[in-house]
């Protein structure tokens, strides 16, 4: 499909509410028994976020020429890994955040307790919902390779690996090959497997056309790092809907404090670029994915 900004943008929002119905669907309702920890997960879920995976999976899946409907579980499945790391991330034990998408942590707004098992309960939802969706498709093999992919990237071969790192480097004078390392695990790899689970439901994709799309998760995956990293630096609490500085107040190694912002910044962009020319066999239908590359590096929230 030819797009420009305008279309970029209504199809970003159209996406961005297609997870939010299928978000809402596949939660336990708030009346259902345990309450409280379903209010928690529902609270945290549902919070306005960016909807940064979901987007890229219905992306990749129109430029594959994929019907989305067959997507929907995927696209919640990989949001609600987010939204249980997120949950995690913000406890006391790890980065002691009280501000996420504009509102109180979910410790705070409910209790650490209730934060760790929302996280758990997240965690165990998204791969009910990899093996239950009735909507996805109707190969058994590609469905079992995905829930391959979405457990092993966020895993403690992926996210949670990328985390263990993060918190072990807390003070510490990363070299910028170590650093990459975290970023890749702690961001890349859920990134990556949006990319990955599209492309499987995609019938007779060649091998070049599945590594071209790789390649291209690889760059982006760390690029939507390295400006998460730059915004802790110079956005504003309110924009991010996050505590500006929370890095710097916590001692985290980040592109900015071990290379500079100006550095930083060049480096995202080698990166979008790096994400473009990875997708120089695919034609027009691939511009939206060209658009969300340059979201990531341009974004202030
Ligand atoms: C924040 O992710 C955590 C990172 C991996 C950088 P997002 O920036 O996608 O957060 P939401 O989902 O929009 O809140
Ligand atoms: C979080 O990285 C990555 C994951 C949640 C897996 P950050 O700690 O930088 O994310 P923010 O800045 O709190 O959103
Ligand atoms: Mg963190
Ligand atoms: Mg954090
Ligand atoms: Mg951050």
């Amino acid at each position: 499909m030819k797009i420009d900004s305008r279309t970029f943008e209504a199809l970003l929002e159209q996406y961005q509410h297609r997870v939010g119905q299928a978000l809402d669907h596949w939660l336990p309702s708030d009346l259902v028994n345990p309450v409280e920890l379903h209010k928690a997960m529902r609270y945290s879920v549902l919070a306005p976020g960016k909807r940064v995976r979901p987007v890229l999976i219905y992306a990749t899946a129109s430029a594959l020429g994929i019907n989305l409907q067959s997507v929907d579980g995927a696209a919640a499945a990989v949001e609600i890994i987010h939204a249980y790391s997120l949950i995690h991330d913000d406890l006391p034990a790890m980065d002691d955040d009280d501000l996420r998408r504009g509102r109180p942590t979910c410790h705070i707004e409910f209790d650490e307790a209730t934060a760790i098992l929302a996280g758990d309960a997240l965690q165990a939802l998204a791969f009910y919902i990899l093996s239950h969706d009735p909507d996805m498709t109707s190969d058994g093999s590609a469905r079992l390779k995905m829930i391959e992919r979405l457990s092993l990237f966020s895993g403690s071969r992926g996210m949670a690996g990328g985390q263990a790192i993060d918190l072990a480097s807390v003070g510490k004078p990363l070299n910028i090959a170590e650093l990459e390392t975290m970023h890749i695990h702690k961001t890349g790899a859920l990134i990556r497997t949006c990319i990955q689970m599209a492309a499987l439901s995609a019938k007779g994709l060649s091998d070049e056309q599945f590594n071209s799309l790789d390649s291209y998760a690889k760059a982006i995956g760390l690029s939507f790092q390295v400006q998460d990293d730059i915004l802790d630096v110079i956005g504003d609490t309110e924009t991010l809907g996050k505590p500006q500085g929370s890095d710097i107040k916590h001692n985290k190694p980040t592109y900015p404090s071990i290379i500079g912002l100006q550095a930083s910044r060049e480096k995202a962009q080698e990166l979008h670029e790096k994400a473009l020319q990875s997708l120089s066999i695919f034609g027009e239908e691939a511009d939206i994915l060209r658009y969300i590359s340059a979201w990531f590096v341009e974004r202030t929230h």
